[in-house]
């Protein structure tokens, strides 16, 4: 055992029996995991990087580029902790729902390289103009594109290929939350498919792309939420959730995290909110999943 692993032990409870410490073996001669570039001899000085599996997010992060300027993008905190915790400098990141390209800010500021597929056109050439000119094209490739549809896999594969790289190794999926928000009319848009099983065969046929495409022993985050619908909760997470197992993920962790700093101020919808929910027996969603998988080796 190093002497970090005994210093933890030491100061803590004994290894929870989900710490998996065999797999967590250094991979040269630092002591980091083999997918992050994390000083495990340093490992105090990681307070940044969250663990726990409840975030509580105040304030979405609007510095080094990131903003709220697309109604349906995540707090980049997830971005910066996703690729904090599995990602190395360099590593190609794979985002099937690049949205207004929170991840490719990220990737940028982090130094990791990305691939973005989205499927509006207008929204591709937007985030090409966030993102330095040198690294489009370059370490930041995007791609207008269906990400349902198994022709993405082959234009996926020539970028890496250009890229002189087999694998990405991280993905993020954010895909609609169903029909929540109408993203656009182009009929690929999950957020525009009619009824639930035409979602969830879409979403399952983007992780199956993704599942393609990433490094074995690799790790893929999933954002999502659930939804009301006629009275009734959706659990459309854990539809997803099983959609990813299937395809072959396997389910590593599930992060509660809060919407607060999503929003734009609601102010006066709230009061409305919380009389619909007393009178309707429902309560108002203040969470959303952050879901870690890893693909198996
Ligand atoms: C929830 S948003 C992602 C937001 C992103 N994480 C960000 O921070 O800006 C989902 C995105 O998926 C896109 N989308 C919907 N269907 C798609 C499909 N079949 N292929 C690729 N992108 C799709 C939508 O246009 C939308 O921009």
């Amino acid at each position: 055992m190093s002497d970090p692993e005994k210093r933890a032990q030491e100061d803590g409870p004994a290894p929870r029996p989900d710490a998996e410490p065999s797999r967590c073996e250094p991979d040269g001669p630092s002591n980091t995991p083999a997918y992050s570039d994390i000083d495990l001899d340093r490992w105090r000085d990681y307070d940044h990087v969250w663990t726990d599996s409840l975030w509580v997010i105040e304030s979405r992060d609007t510095t080094g580029g990131h903003g709220l300027d697309y109604h349906g993008n995540f707090v980049p905190q997830i971005a910066t902790q996703s690729f904090l915790r599995y990602t190395k400098a360099d590593d190609i990141v794979l985002d099937l729902f690049l949205g207004s390209g929170t991840s490719a800010i990220e990737a940028q500021r982090q130094k990791r390289r990305l691939i973005g597929v989205e499927l509006k056109a207008d929204l591709v050439e937007y985030v090409g103009t966030k993102i330095e000119p040198q690294l489009l094209g370059d370490r930041i490739r995007l791609l207008q594109g269906d990400a349902t549809d198994d022709a993405i896999v082959g234009q996926i594969r020539r970028c890496l290929s250009e890229m002189g790289a087999e694998h990405v190794q991280l993905i993020m999926l954010h895909p609609p939350y169903h029909d929540i928000i109408t993203f656009s009319d182009h009929p690929a848009d999950l957020s525009r498919t009619r009824g639930l099983p035409h979602f969830l065969e879409g979403f399952e046929s983007a992780a199956r792309h993704a599942f393609q495409v990433l490094e074995p022993h690799r790790f893929a985050i999933l954002v999502i939420g659930d939804k009301y619908a006629q009275g009734e909760l959706i659990p459309l997470s854990f539809y997803c959730l099983d959609r990813m197992q299937q395809v072959g993920f396997r389910t590593k962790a599930i992060v509660v995290k809060n919407i607060e700093g999503n929003e734009r101020g609601k102010g006066r919808d709230s009061n409305l909110w919380r009389y619909r929910a007393l009178r309707g027996g429902f309560y108002i969603f203040k969470h959303e999943y952050v879901m870690v998988f890893r693909k198996p080796s």
